[in-house]
């Protein structure tokens, strides 16, 4: 009897054509998995491609809740977005894919688990730094990493077996989805000078063919957590299906983003992540009026390294959990609507309500009802401003450079 693998299966060229190479090569039973965590396929279709290509077996595991409650929802209360731009859609996916793989190698008594990335990503590395947390005794193929074929061979291989191609073989574009969003690199992405042609996106119309009404939306949240659309309580798989669609529809959620991948090199990757923009944004506004300055201070630390964590491949690690405690505590009053206009390609907060808000309108008022005691200034500023005019007595006036020596500029003399 052979040994079995289980592969990370998702119906495209490079793992149809691991089915083959994992047999051929090492003689190896093939359990395919397919994972859905929201990247709406038609999933029936795909298991019975791996069981014609010639897997023993094929299942697919409806991951969406998982996704969203373990991972997504956490990213969202920890306002993980990496280097500013990439909300993380794929590398959320794969530590959980990982869970998913371990669990069936197991179940199955198989001995290998193999996955369809290259060796020049970050998808190899957060597969197998989080494989071997799991199980430190399975071992690991990356057939795409090792079969040394260009594109063209793949697809010959594929040609000579039987396998039958994608339509999507045609185009130039590797592309990863789920419910947090779309990437896509690759083809003419790959001169970051380019401007993205049009046909690379699906998930969100061009801001200039989007409607020429704005479209306002109330999401309501719970210590941290999405709960509703414009007062409608949903859960959560449904709520983001929800606002994918409605900002994609706004041309929302479109990103451009030159990465710091991991393995050390630059590249140029596009996004679509109309519900992930939205309620990133609607958080963070929700969080400015219900936690203290410091909280946010601190927060903006934490999202940081959350993020550098979720990118890097370090989902199950005491720093993640030690991270994720710190976020789930500072959730406690993150509860509240935020009203969203989406117009064009742009989403602006317009308003925010909390029944835990620090805003006082009688501190902030300029109008009558003003109770912030004015008088109180002049020696908040007096005990402030002292170590100022400290160095500036003694280290720095009358220095000819910085910034105490900026002398305004003179008009030219005529003559
Ligand atoms: N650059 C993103 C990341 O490292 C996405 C990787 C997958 N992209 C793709 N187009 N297949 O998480």
């Amino acid at each position: 009897m052979s040994d079995k693998v289980v592969l990370a299966y998702s119906g495209g060229l490079d793992t149809s054509v691991a089915i083959k190479w994992l047999k051929e090569k090492y003689n190896l039973d093939i359990i395919a998995v397919t994972i859905d965590v929201g990247n709406e396929r038609d999933f029936s279709a795909t298991r019975q491609k791996a069981l014609d290509v010639g897997a023993i077996k094929a299942v697919v595991i409806d991951a969406k809740e998982t996704f969203v409650n373990h991972f997504l929802f956490p990213a969202l209360q920890a306002d993980a977005i990496y280097e500013g731009q990439y909300p993380l859609a794929t590398a959320l996916s794969r530590p959980l894919m990982a869970k998913l793989l371990v669990d069936t190698a197991l179940e199955e008594e198989a001995s290998v688990v193999a996955h369809g990335c290259t060796g020049k990503g970050n998808d190899q590395v957060r597969f197998e730094v989080s494989i071997n947390a799991l199980a430190p005794d399975l071992k690991i193929i990356a057939p795409a990493r090792e079969w040394g074929m260009t594109r063209e061979e793949t697809i010959s291989y594929a040609q000579r077996h039987g396998i039958p191609i994608p339509i999507t073989v045609a185009s130039p574009y590797s592309i990863d989805e789920n419910l947090w969003g779309k990437s896509i690199e690759c083809g003419v992405l790959e001169d970051p000078w380019a401007e993205p042609p049009e046909e690379i996106f699906t998930w969100t119309k061009s801001p200039d063919k989007a409607p020429d009404k704005p479209c306002y939306v109330e999401i309501g949240f719970e210590e941290g957590i999405p709960v509703s659309i414009d007062g409608q309580e949903l859960g959560g798989v449904s709520l983001i299906q929800r606002l994918n669609e409605l900002a994609g529809g706004h041309g929302v959620g479109r990103v451009d983003h030159v990465e710091n991948r991991l393995v050390g090199i630059k590249s140029r990757e596009i996004y679509e992540a109309p519900a992930a923009t939205v309620l990133l944004q609607a958080h963070q506004a929700l969080q400015a009026m219900t936690l203290s300055k410091d909280q946010l201070r601190f927060k903006q630390k934490v999202a940081a390294e959350y993020a550098d964590l979720i990118y890097n491949g370090l989902w199950f690690t005491s720093l993640h959990r030690d991270l994720g405690a710190c976020v789930k505590s500072s959730q406690r009053f993150v509860t509240g609507t935020v009203r969203l206009k989406l117009f064009k390609g742009s989403s602006t907060i317009v308003g925010r309500k909390s029944p835990f808000s620090l805003y006082s309108y009688a501190l902030a008022t300029y109008d009558k009802g003003d109770q912030f005691d004015q008088s109180a200034s002049p020696g908040f500023i007096h005990i402030w401003g002292l170590p100022v005019r400290n160095q500036a007595q003694a280290q720095l006036l009358g220095e000819t450079e910085g910034p105490l020596s900026i002398v305004a500029p003179k008009e030219p003399e005529e003559g």
